[in-house]
C-alpha cells in the first residue's frame, strides 16, 4: 500500500480542494487534517487548543495548512474560520464539523446538571449547526461543496453514552439529513460519519480506558474481529465522503463500527462452533 508521502497526483483525491476541520488539533480531526493534506487539500484547522493546532500545522507544513482559534459555540469564531479559509485559499470546498465534547461521568438523569447538558449541546449541536450555516453561506453562491460531520453510534443507539451526548449525536444526524435536502438543489452534498468507540483523548477520559483496554473492548464488545478501530479509519471514511468518489452520496450516515449497530446480541444465531 502506498504511504501518505508517496501518493502520486493520480491517487491524490483532494487535489486543489480547500478543507476546514473543526476539532482538528487532536484525535480524529488531526488525523483527517493530515490525510486530507496528503491528498492535496489545503487545510484550515479550527480548534480551541491553540498550541496543539499550531503543532499540527508545523507537521503538515505551513504552506499547506493554517490554524485558526475557533470555539464552535461562538458564531463570530465560526464565521471568522470560514472567512479565513476563503481569504487564505480562495474558497471552501469541504467543511468537516468534527469538534465535540462530552459530560464526563454523568449517567443517571437525576444527577444530570442542566448546565452540563447545555454545554454538550452547545458544542456538539449548535457548533455543528454554525459550521453548516457558515459553510453554506460561501458554498451556495458557487453551487459547490461538501459538508461532513462526525456523529457517533450514540446517534443511532441508546445506552452507549450520556443523555446529552446521545441526544447531541442524534441531532447531528438529523441536521445532516435535513441540510442534505435543502442544499441538494445547489449541488452541495451533506453527510456524516458515525464511529464506534476508539482510543482518543475524549474517549479515554470518558471511558477511563487506556489503549490496551480499548483494543480489548473492540474485541470483546465489538462485532468485527481481527481489527481495531483507529482514527485513520474515520479519516479515511471522511476522505471518501469529501472526494469526488462520493459525488452522488448525500444525506447519509456512514457507520464505521464493524457492524456493531446492525448486530442484536440477544438473537445471536451465528456463534462460532465450539471446537
Ligand atoms: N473517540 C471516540 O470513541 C468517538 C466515537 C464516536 C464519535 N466520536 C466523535 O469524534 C469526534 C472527534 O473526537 P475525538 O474522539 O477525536 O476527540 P478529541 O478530544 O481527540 O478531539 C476533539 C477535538 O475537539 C476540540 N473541541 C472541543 N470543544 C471545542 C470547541 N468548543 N470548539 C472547537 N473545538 C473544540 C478539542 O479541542 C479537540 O481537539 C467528535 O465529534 C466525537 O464526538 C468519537
Amino acid at each position: 500500500m502506498a504511504s501518505f508521502s508517496t501518493l502520486s497526483v493520480v491517487t491524490r483525491r483532494l487535489e486543489g480542494k480547500v478543507a476546514l476541520i473543526t476539532g482538528g488539533a487532536n484525535g480524529i480531526g488531526e488525523c483527517a487534517a493530515k490525510l486530507f493534506s496528503k491528498h492535496g487539500a489545503k487545510v484550515v484547522i479550527a480548534d480551541i487548543q491553540d498550541q496543539l493546532g499550531e503543532a499540527v500545522v508545523r507537521q503538515i507544513g505551513p504552506e499547506n495548512s493554517t490554524y485558526v482559534h475557533c470555539d464552535v459555540t461562538d458564531e463570530n469564531d465560526v464565521r471568522n474560520a470560514v472567512d479565513k479559509a476563503v481569504s487564505t485559499y480562495g474558497k471552501l470546498d469541504i467543511m468537516y464539523n468534527n469538534a465535540a465534547t462530552i459530560d464526563f461521568g454523568a449517567h443517571p438523569i437525576v444527577d444530570n446538571e442542566k448546565k452540563d447538558f447545555e454545554r454538550v449541546m452547545a458544542v456538539n449541536v449548535t457548533g455543528v449547526f454554525l459550521g453548516m450555516k457558515h459553510a453554506a453561506r460561501v458554498m451556495i453562491p458557487v453551487r459547490r461543496g461538501v459538508i461532513i460531520s462526525t456523529a457517533s453510534i450514540a446517534g443511532h443507539l441508546g445506552g452507549t453514552a450520556t443523555h446529552a451526548y446521545t441526544c447531541s449525536k442524534h441531532a447531528v444526524i438529523g441536521l445532516s439529513k435535513n441540510l442534505a435536502i435543502e442544499l441538494g438543489q445547489y449541488g452541495i452534498r451533506v453527510n456524516c460519519v458515525s464511529p464506534y468507540a476508539l482510543a482518543t483523548k475524549l474517549s479515554k477520559k470518558y471511558l477511563k480506558l487506556d489503549h490496551e483496554l480499548f483494543e480489548k473492548m473492540s474485541h470483546d464488545k465489538g462485532n468485527l474481529q481481527g481489527a481495531t478501530l483507529k482514527p485513520d479509519d474515520i479519516a479515511n471514511a471522511a476522505l471518501f465522503l469529501a472526494s469526488d468518489d462520493a459525488k452522488y452520496v448525500s444525506g447519509q450516515n456512514l457507520f464505521i463500527d464493524g457492524g456493531f449497530t446492525v448486530f442484536n446480541s440477544a438473537m445471536q444465531v451465528f456463534k462460532e462452533p465450539e471446537s
